[in-house]
């Protein structure tokens, strides 16, 4: 045998054939001495190995060798494919048998494991049986789960979501690349807080006071100054935040979008709608099995999103609230239980967890968003967008004219010369131009109905983590 087969794709149809599989051992039942059951997983997908005593094949030292094996151990396996009886096809995810000829160690895993996969990979429903049943394991804690992380990645739940995530990215550029925008790269080492507020992480650039970008805005702002026209990021993000909530990290990936408008920052919310119809559909389509396998460990509905996604203002939005008792301070922000709220009256009542409000207050909007033509002293051409009543999206028109940008930036309290050459490239003859930022660990988080960022995110960052 000389070719590889992936363990997802062992079905019934191969009866009969020799494969070769790389895995790690799962779990380990010794049957006698002549007998032993592996199971074997790979990117989440498990197949049964049967390793039993076989004249001039498999020898009694063989048997012994699989039983010694350690778990998450990585071993190749030469045998033939059998399907088994139904007692053994419920323990399996692939209805097949491997009948074990070779066996090889690659690497050895340590006997004593932080973390035991098939535990940290029960859903809520089947801990419960577990324990009313009085099985013996652990329930696995999120802290387990980040510090040991590489564990905690193996589960199928987690291997979803990873694949989940790389998706977002891939259809959030294909669907840019096609609509003629530009992937740029904008430094993340900056003079000044690109943001505004506290949440900045200094640090000393050669002798030079310097931050860590809380966003690309100035620079992606700056590039279409450059004449590129419709840009796009994705890339690392930095926030010294100091909330411990379920939605917030120290770092997170951001995918950016920046272009120049016509005349209505309605053109950008028309990218937001198209970009995330086709995302949301492109992970329904090509992300069955990921999303299956996330639903199985943490079940969710699907979301639900219109072809046209839903547009209220602020003021529609302040509206639906006030009329079940839930008051808005006037200008004010909606809180975290406001959104939520808001998001299951707008599903009630529109049928969708997917929706734009626009048009929101100035005071609360950061210094470089452009103040609503209409009534400039109190509203913006910004919106927000939601999925599940959380926010995912922030964006707006700009100001693109310097002297209003600078006097902006200076109500805001920020120290405009760690700004200046970002002000000075509006001098030159600057166009018309929105933009917003998602996070993504947020869109993968909210898509699946998970409760904690933490968990859609490789190798978090939070006030209270800096490791692994
Ligand atoms: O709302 P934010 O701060 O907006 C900006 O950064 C603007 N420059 C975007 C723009 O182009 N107007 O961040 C944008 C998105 C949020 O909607 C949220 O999804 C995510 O980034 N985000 C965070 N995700 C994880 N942890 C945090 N601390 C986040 N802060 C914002």
């Amino acid at each position: 045998v000389n070719n590889w087969s992936r363990i997802e794709t062992l079905e019934p149809s191969l009866k009969g054939h020799q494969v070769l599989i790389r895995g790690r051992v799962q779990t380990i039942r010794p049957v006698g001495k002549k007998m032993a059951f592996l199971v074997i997983r790979e990117n989440g997908y498990t197949v049964q190995c049967l390793v039993q005593v076989q004249p001039d094949i498999v020898s009694i030292q063989m048997v012994k060798f699989a039983a010694s094996l350690s778990r998450e151990s990585i071993i190749d396996v030469e045998g033939e494919i059998s399907v088994p009886d139904s007692a053994i096809k419920a323990a399996t995810q692939q209805h097949v048998e491997v009948q074990v000829r070779k066996l090889y160690c690659v690497s050895r895993a340590v006997p004593n494991l932080p973390i035991n996969i098939e535990d940290a990979a029960r859903s809520e429903v089947e801990i419960e049986k577990a324990l009313q049943e009085g099985e013996q394991f652990v329930r696995v804690n999120q802290d387990t789960r980040l510090n040991f992380r590489v564990l905690d990645l193996r589960t199928p739940a987690n291997q979803g979501i990873f694949r989940i995530q790389s998706q977002v990215g891939n259809a959030f550029r294909q669907f840019l690349l096609s609509e003629g925008f530009v992937e740029i790269h904008t430094p993340k080492l900056i003079a000044g807080s690109s943001e505004g507020g506290a949440a900045v992480f200094r640090l000393d650039y050669k002798g030079q006071p310097a931050c860590l970008a809380q966003s690309p805005q100035l620079h992606k702002q700056m590039s279409l100054c450059g004449d590129l026209g419709r840009v796009f990021e994705i890339g690392p993000v930095f926030r010294a935040e100091d909330s411990y909530t379920h939605r917030h990290l120290c770092e997170f990936t951001g995918l950016d979008i920046e272009m120049e408008i016509k005349k209505h920052y309605f053109e950008v919310m028309d990218i937001v709608d198209r970009l995330f119809v086709t995302l949301f559909d492109s992970l329904n389509q090509n992300c069955q099995k990921e999303l299956e396998a996330v639903r199985k460990q943490y079940p969710f509905e699907p979301l639900k999103y219109l072809r046209q996604t839903l547009r209220l203002t602020y003021e529609e939005g302040v509206q639906m609230l006030k009329e079940v008792g839930i008051e808005i301070e006037p200008f004010g922000d909606l809180n975290t239980e406001a959104e939520r709220k808001l998001g299951q009256l707008v599903a009630e009542k529109y049928g969708t967890e997917f929706y734009i409000l626009y048009r929101y207050p100035l005071a609360i909007r950061p210094f470089y968003t452009m103040p609503c033509y209409d009534n400039p002293e109190e509203y913006s051409n910004s919106f927000d967008v939601f999925i599940r009543g959380e926010e995912i999206i922030s964006g707006a028109q700009r100001v693109h004219k310097p002297d209003l940008l600078e006097k902006r930036a200076e109500a805001w309290g920020i120290d405009v010369k760690t700004i200046s050459t970002y002000i000075d490239s509006f001098r030159y003859g600057a166009p018309l131009h929105g933009g917003f930022g998602v996070g993504l660990e947020r869109v993968v988080m909210l898509f699946c109905g998970l409760n904690n960022i933490r968990k859609t995110s490789l190798f978090p960052r939070d006030p209270l983590r800096l490791a692994p």
